[in-house]
């Protein structure tokens, strides 16, 4: 075969060499007998000239380069040459290809938007405006139904680098802790997080649930002495929440461990674990947090592990100007931020847990704390005052279980076979449920969790 270069790979050593590339028409200007391409491969650019000069080139071939759709695909054989001065707005800035072949490998249809708009910064637009002029931005819907082109933005490119990265770091941190990957089951008998959110199926002419979390089966893998696992996989949540944060599919990235005496331990793998991730994306990520940063202006956060109670966070909550804040209920958004900024004041920290929540805001499965049962061994944490994470000690003792369950009206025959893995002896344990969507999205301080989805699902949108 032939040989083949990237883009990003073209740079002034190779010049005067003949080489051939694959890419998408980014642009095309025709000046006289002159074409200007610009070419991409994925993030990477550069300029391609074509000129007539009836002997390799004919004119013909430079209009029929002009006249390609923006976001053909196609291949390109050329020489490479080091312009004069660098050409602004293309990486590869040293050098351009001087075309002395074009094929159409790849046809683009009518663009829905351009991806210039969609590659716009607010900031951009905004300056634009003051100076008169209307720049088009490309709103979320338009975006989300062409995703496939949306993607190809850089900001977005570097988001699914990111999120990948989440992923790599998780399971690497973990693994060197001495867990173990999992799989469990999604196709599910009964509802794994409370009856209300749930997808309900057939499964061969039987009631069926996708699983709303590994939570059930985690813990069974814990009875089995699989002692430290985790997961990655999908979750499914049938609610109704039409807001920037929630998804009725997202990935659970998923650990549960055996303790010795105290849900601290899991506490300190998390911290642990979200130490590796924040410090892996700062100082190899750096080039994508850049790019998405100049699309979606942020702060890398801050992380200085802190960890308060839940009494402790109500108070700081009361005497920060929110004095009506129920001890015993749950926080919603707004409190969630509020404390978030509290705490970013008071300690400088971007990265907190919360723990110490009262038991009736928690799931059946929480282990009450020892001392007084109003309270429990949970805890979430949080990134610039949103949470990414829920997580707790879970009760080991069948009875109590069955005992919590009735109290939070779960049909026992639903989760006979989870309550009966507990019978045969099973160690004190505790684990947490981490949404990669919200860790991506909180990191980089984006305001919508469709951002950080490649293909969302909401209450509105199945499709693509
Ligand atoms: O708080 P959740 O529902 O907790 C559980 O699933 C427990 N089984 C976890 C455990 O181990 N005890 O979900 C865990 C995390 C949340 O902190 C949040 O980051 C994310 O999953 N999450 C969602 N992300 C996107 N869309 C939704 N609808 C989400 N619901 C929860």
């Amino acid at each position: 075969g032939r040989s083949w270069t990237q883009v990003e790979a073209l740079n002034k050593e190779l010049s005067e060499q003949k080489v051939l590339v694959r890419a998408r028409i980014h642009t095309t200007r025709g000046k006289g007998k002159s074409a200007f391409l610009v070419l991409r491969q994925r993030t990477a650019t550069v300029q391609a000239i074509l000129f007539a000069d009836d002997t390799t080139v004919s004119k013909g071939m430079v209009k029929y380069a002009t006249q390609v759709p923006k976001e053909s695909i196609v291949d390109v054989e050329g020489v490479v040459k080091v312009p004069e001065k660098a050409i602004e707005g293309c990486s590869q800035k040293d050098v351009e290809l001087q075309v002395t072949l074009i094929r159409v490998v790849s046809r683009a249809a009518v663009l829905p938007f351009e991806l210039v708009d969609a590659s716009r910064s607010e900031e951009e637009v905004k300056a634009a405006a003051e100076r008169g002029e209307v720049l088009p931005t490309v709103g979320q819907d338009l975006r989300l139904d062409n995703r496939f082109l949306d993607l190809r933005t850089p900001a977005n490119q570097a988001i699914f680098r990111v999120q990948s990265a989440v992923c790599q770091i998780f399971r690497e941190a973990l693994l060197s802790e001495g867990f173990q990957e999992i799989h469990t089951p999604k196709l599910i008998a009964g509802a794994s997080e409370g009856g209300a959110a749930v997808f309900r199926l057939d499964y061969m002419g039987m009631p069926a649930c996708l699983a709303q979390s590994p939570q059930l089966y985690k813990q069974m893998a814990i009875c089995a002495d699989l002692e430290r696992v985790f997961e990655i996989g999908p979750v499914f949540r049938a609610e109704f929440s039409y807001t920037h944060r929630h998804l009725c599919e997202f990935m659970g990235l998923d650990l549960e461990m055996a303790i010795q005496e105290h849900y601290f331990e899991v506490l300190d793998v998390i911290e642990k674990l979200f130490g590796a991730i924040f410090d892996g994306l700062a100082t190899k990520y750096a080039k994508e947090l850049s790019v998405i940063s100049s699309q979606y202006p942020f702060d890398i956060p801050v992380f200085k592990p802190l960890r308060l109670t839940y009494p402790d966070g109500i108070a700081l909550l009361q005497a920060g100007g929110y004095p009506e804040v129920d001890p015993l209920g749950d926080l919603n958004t707004e409190l969630e931020r509020a404390l978030g900024r509290i705490v970013k004041e008071k300690y400088g920290t971007d990265f907190f847990i919360l723990h110490r929540y009262p038991s009736a805001v928690r799931p059946f499965y929480t282990m009450p704390c020892s001392d007084d049962p109003t309270y429990s061994n949970s805890y979430d944490v949080f990134i610039r005052g949103e949470e990414i994470i829920s997580g707790a000690q879970r009760v080991h003792d069948a009875d109590l279980l069955v005992e919590r369950a009735t109290a939070c009206g779960i049909p026992l025959p639903d989760i006979q076979s989870y309550i009966d893995s507990f019978k045969l002896g099973a160690p004190p344990h505790g684990g947490a449920g981490v949404g990669l969507e919200r860790v991506v999205m909180l990191y980089c301080g984006l305001n919508n969790i469709r951002k950080t989805s490649m293909f969302p699902r909401d209450p509105k949108r199945l499709t693509p």
